[in-house]
């Protein structure tokens, strides 16, 4: 079976794109991360590609008038390195239904709360709301991107316990581990084939009943 190309775009600080490149280098992911597009200039996420051996490419969105021309050359990009797989990694753009179209059912998301709840924030944020709401309970989702944000089909969650002294800093990092591992488990997942999406549900199939390469991943 031929290894699917992921490319993953990101805006910041990059630590899941480097899990990710880590997790699939131990090899048991079928799976190569062929690129890496940052839509901020200097954005240190490209200086963890270098170090990691991915091509990097800057594609500003400031550098379009129009959202669906900065989309275009994004799916360019991606289209020219063989991506079968689109990784948002700390990706603070909202993605249009066109590009959405493009990859349908093939692009992932991690988020830094338990979906729904927490949706449509970003980053700290998230962190914060989750520690004013006083819930017990935190954690990250990896989920399927669809027109709606924060709202596609749920793939994985890791939940972790809020603690009693924790600030936005302390619980941001907790849930960062834990994002390492779901983003990983998820494109381990895919790679494999073993992800199917049923309506608003992601089933996760057993070993034996994956499904052939060209099968398609929505079931309706
Ligand atoms: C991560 O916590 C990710 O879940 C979050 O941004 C951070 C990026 O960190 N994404 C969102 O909030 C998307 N709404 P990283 O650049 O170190 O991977």
């Amino acid at each position: 079976m031929s290894r699917i190309g992921i490319g993953v775009l990101a805006s910041g600080r990059g630590t899941n794109f480097e899990a990710l490149v880590r997790a699939v280098r131990r090899g048991d992911t079928n799976g190569e991360i062929r690129l890496l597009v940052a839509n901020v200039p200097d954005a240190p996420v490209l200086k963890r590609a270098e170090a990691e051996h991915v091509p990097g490419v800057t594609i500003s969105h400031r550098d379009f008038s129009k959202r669906a021309d900065f989309e275009q050359a994004l799916i360019a990009e991606l289209k020219k390195h063989d991506v079968g797989l689109v990784c948002l990694a700390g990706f603070m753009r909202v993605l249009s239904p066109v590009f959405v179209k493009a990859f349908e059912n093939r692009i992932m998301n991690i988020h830094p709360s338990l979906l729904p709840a927490f949706a449509g924030l970003q980053g700290m944020q998230v962190h914060e709301a989750v520690l004013a709401a006083g819930v017990k309970v935190a954690g990250c989702t990896v989920h399927f991107v669809t027109g709606d944000v924060d709202a596609g089909p749920i793939i994985i969650q890791h939940a972790i316990p809020v603690h009693e002294g924790d600030n936005a800093e302390t619980l941001s990092l907790r849930v960062l581990v834990e994002e390492h591992l779901a983003y990983a488990e998820a494109v381990k997942l895919f790679c494999e084939n073993r992800l199917t999406v049923e309506g608003r549900r992601v089933r996760v199939l057993g070993n034996d009943e994956r499904r052939t390469m060209n099968e398609g991943t929505t079931r309706g």
